[in-house]
């Protein structure tokens, strides 16, 4: 009964990350920002969603790699392990058993009428969902309950996922008597709506995006290549910095007089965008390095990630594993 809430001073919060690739500025400057602040309030729990991955891709993918690699980013951005609980979802054995048991206490009508699934199976063009695309919310759900969680920090886009959580949560506390809370979701009011190198909001699937695994080089090239204002061709012409992506980025790393140069500069026709672009490469370069190179370390040291990991799935399965204890009580599969 250790991790019963009464004994805990703060609040738990739970979330994952499917590992669908690198991250990048628009990670780092969102959630990653916002996942590390509440390491300093809550009691986080943090993990990689590999069994989620394979929802809707059809072929084979290094999953073991893509975890790791996403895990490194996130310890390089600053996530301290030492401060929350870091681990892989597939090394909690107690998820699967979890997964089948609020199965049965979870409508079908309730999972084919949620939008995300069917947005997926239209936009996939599936003609053949699988039942695991059908259960995400499901294995969504133990992801959550399996640790307690009460916080979940997601995007908005995720909120038709909480529902069915909270829905299925509901239902099984009604049969069943409270051994998990119902979950919340917070939604991420992601601090800033990075722009990518097109001014769309960065992503992986639009091309735009500045990965923090970058070399300086392929970064720098990358911010020459970013929209500006279309206003302001030439040297001489006048710019609206207020519309140009670049300019939102040096408010990322400037203030006072700094930025005030940037945007009289701007203003008055006496900046050239090349110029521009090319101190925002260096400052995005210079906050980067810290992070590369812990990057660089944490790869050549597989034996300290793993055993971030390690430590990180033991402190989970001990949760998991009283949970779980309970819910067979519970359920009648073990004796009282
Ligand atoms: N579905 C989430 C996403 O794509 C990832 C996820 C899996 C998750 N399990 C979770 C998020 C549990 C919060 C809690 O972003
Ligand atoms: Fe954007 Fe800088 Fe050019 Fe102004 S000078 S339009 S802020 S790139």
């Amino acid at each position: 009964m250790e991790d019963k809430k009464q004994k805990r001073a703060k609040r738990r919060v739970v979330t994952g990350i499917r590992p669908t690739g690198p991250l990048h500025l628009g990670h780092l400057y969102g959630n990653i920002r916002q996942m590390i602040e509440l390491t300093e309030t809550h009691d986080c729990f943090y993990f990689s969603a590999d069994y989620h991955v394979l929802t809707d891709k059809a072929e084979r993918l290094e999953l073991s790699d893509l975890v790791e690699d996403n895990l490194v980013d996130l310890i390089a951005c600053g996530l301290d392990p030492s401060k929350c609980t870091l681990f892989r979802q597939s090394d909690i054995p107690q998820i699967p058993e979890f997964n089948l048991i609020l199965s049965m206490v979870t409508p079908v009508g309730l999972l084919e009428r949620c939008p995300l699934y069917r947005e997926q199976v239209k936009e996939l063009g599936i003609d053949n969902p699988s039942y695991g695309l059908l259960g995400y919310p499901v294995l969504q759900t133990a992801d959550i309950c399996m640790y307690r969680g009460e916080i979940v920090p997601v995007g908005e886009d995720q909120l038709p996922n909480l529902y069915i959580s909270a829905d299925i949560a509901g239902t099984f506390r009604f049969r069943y008597g409270d051994i998990f809370p119902v979950p919340e979701a917070k939604i991420m009011e992601v601090f800033a709506r990075i722009p990518g190198t097109d001014n769309r909001k960065m992503s992986k699937s639009y091309g735009n995006a500045i990965n923090i695994s970058y070399d300086e080089e392929t970064t720098r090239k990358l911010i020459l290549t970013y929209y500006t204002d279309p206003k302001k061709p030439r040297k001489g012409d006048v710019g609206h910095p207020d519309e140009c992506p670049v300019f939102y980025l040096h408010r990322l790393y400037l203030e006072g007089e700094p930025l005030g140069v940037v945007r009289r500069g701007c203003e008055d026709g006496g900046r050239m965008c090349y110029d521009c672009k090319e101190e925002l490469a260096s400052e995005v370069n210079e906050a980067l390095r810290p992070i590369r190179l812990r990057r660089e370390e944490l790869k050549g040291n597989r034996d300290e990630l793993h055993g971030i990991l390690d430590k990180g799935a033991k402190k989970a399965r001990k949760v998991a594993a009283e949970v779980l204890g309970e819910c067979r009580k519970a359920i009648g599969i073990e004796r009282m």
